[in-house]
């Protein structure tokens, strides 16, 4: 979708389907509206009475005006209430729009620019949240579908313009336009590394992906393969490693801003399980369904580092993605075996599912070595948080205070709902092991989110460090939710690039 700004006013715009904003509660139609009303004989006023279009946001109503206009269709698309509009309710009202566009095959959609009436809102942050929702709202993953081709085809949009009268505003648009890109080709990137299955994205293929992140500019790649983790003393990663047959990687990408100036180093750690069978502690069929997306976390690590050269961070920024498969084998780690991690700390793996702790207990140890300001890791870690908080939330776990409400006001920003969660110290008791300094699943059987969670911050340190259970928002099974589409979802990705943004 090619995305542009236009000097018009909505009665004078060509396009196949024109959306006008419309809030929730007046009476009064808004100048715009009233314009277009006009136009088509007062069709637009009766609709709206006759559908009982509320304005609601994201709630659409859809108008054909056979020639009456030079817009094929308007469509009036709901902002909500007027004293709350969000960047928020925009990218809702825009994703919603491309989705009515796409049902009625409009190849070519303008749209004003949405609740900038309202005044709180700047001109570029509004076309940059109506760009970014209008891509993510566009996304389907279409490479292994052979039928349907034309019903595909006629999906597509070609463009959509962002129209606005006063000339003083266009150059804000034009830059809105090109950051709401920034934001949404990286979670695009993601989304179909998550949907790829299993069986083509693996290990080695994320690594193929961190080398394309090496050749942009300051980005560098260091990889260690099973037999070099192994000499690290990476017993936690090489024990998931060594059931399965595909090779699994270590992989260490790092950002370095150009010249002087850097002012904190920051270390980013994805699960990277390209599928997780829950190894020898067999998953139940139904459970391994969606085990491919068991590496959305690495995927958001290399999304942000493809926008790191658009959006130019004076921080130092690694990546760190223990990429491996959880397979069941003849050589695969067992219930019972003691693992020893790169910090010397030893591990009862008591079940082997819990896997994604492990790795990430070696990464967080490997990241001590960088001597990093903060760490904040990305994992789709456990069943029990999608319990707690949903499909739609992630969970946050913080050990700083400050940390912790930046990635809450960053989230807030983006529109990607998380909810903090208490690292409950007295439960610290469970990982107690008889045999070595803990066991990677907790002796009761609940709050496994918050075990999972102290498990880990045994491995960071003393470093400020974050953790993101993306276990629940990381894939979507609904398809109700214009900005979300079935299937994966890259969420934490836009959260993520807003923190850097403004650390
Ligand atoms: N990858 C899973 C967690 C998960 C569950 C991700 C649902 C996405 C959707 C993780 O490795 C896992 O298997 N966790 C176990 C832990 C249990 C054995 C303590 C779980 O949540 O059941
Ligand atoms: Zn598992
Ligand atoms: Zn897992």
């Amino acid at each position: 979708m090619h995305i542009q700004t236009a000097r018009s006013a909505p009665e004078n715009i060509k396009a196949d389907l024109l959306a006008i904003g419309h809030y929730e509660g007046v009476s009064r139609l808004n100048a715009t509206v009233q314009t277009l009303d006009k136009a088509l004989d007062g069709m637009l006023a009766a609709e709206i009475a006759e559908q009982r279009f509320e304005g609601k946001t994201g709630q659409t109503l859809l108008l054909a005006t056979h020639g009456a206009l030079p817009a094929k269709r308007i469509l009036l698309v709901g902002l909500g209430k007027r004293a709350l509009l969000t960047l928020n309710t925009v990218r809702k009202a825009a994703a919603a729009s491309v989705r009515k566009a796409k049902e009625v095959s409009a190849k070519t959609i303008a749209t004003t620019l949405l609740g900038a009436e309202q005044g709180d809102l700047k001109p570029e942050q509004i076309a940059m949240a109506i760009a970014e929702a209008a891509l993510l709202a566009d996304y389907e993953f279409l490479a292994y579908k052979t039928q349907d081709k034309e019903e595909a085809e006629r999906r597509i949009i070609e463009t959509l313009t962002v129209i606005e009268s006063e000339r003083r505003r266009i150059a804000a648009i034009e830059r809105g336009i090109a950051g709401g890109r920034i934001n949404s080709e990286p979670v695009i990137y993601a989304r179909n590394l998550v949907n790829e299955p299993a069986s083509q994205l693996t290990p080695a293929r994320l690594l193929d992906e961190a080398k394309k992140m090496a050749e942009l500019p300051g980005v560098t790649l260091e990889y260690f393969d099973e037999a070099q983790a192994g000499e690290k003393g990476m017993g936690a990663f090489c024990g998931v490693a060594q059931g399965s047959d595909e090779p699994s990687y270590f992989i260490h990408l790092t950002y370095r801003p150009r010249g002087q100036g850097v002012k904190k180093r920051i270390v980013l750690i994805g699960k990277g399980i390209t599928f997780d069978s829950g190894g020898l502690s067999l998953k139940p069929a139904q459970h391994m369904e969606t085990m491919k997306i068991d590496m959305s976390g690495a995927a958001a690590v290399l999304a942000v580092f493809s926008a790191l050269p658009d959006i130019r961070p004076h921080l130092e920024i690694h990546g760190i993605i223990p990429a491996t498969e959880n397979m069941p084998s003849g050589r695969a780690q067992k219930p019972g075996d003691v693992v020893r991690t790169i910090s010397g700390k030893t591990i009862e793996v008591v079940n082997t599912d819990a896997e994604g702790r492990l790795t990430i207990a070696d990464a967080l140890g490997y990241a001590q070595a960088l001597e990093p300001d903060t760490i904040i890791d990305l994992a789709t870690l456990t069943g029990s948080c999608v319990v707690a908080l949903g499909e739609e939330v992630a969970g946050l776990f913080a050990t700083d205070p400050r940390l912790g409400q930046r990635i809450k006001d960053a989230a807030e920003r983006s529109g990607e709902p998380v909810w903090e969660m208490p690292l409950v110290e007295s439960y610290e008791e469970f990982l107690k092991s008889d045999i070595a300094d803990f066991r990677n699943i907790a002796k009761v059987r609940y709050g496994d989110a918050i075990v999972a969670a102290l498990f880990m911050k045994q491995f960071a340190g003393d470093t400020p460090w974050a953790h993101l259970d993306i276990a629940g928002p990381a894939w979507q099974e609904r398809a109700d939710n214009p900005m979300i589409p079935k299937g994966a979802t890259g969420f934490g990705i836009r959260t993520l690039l807003e923190l850097i943004k403004h650390l």
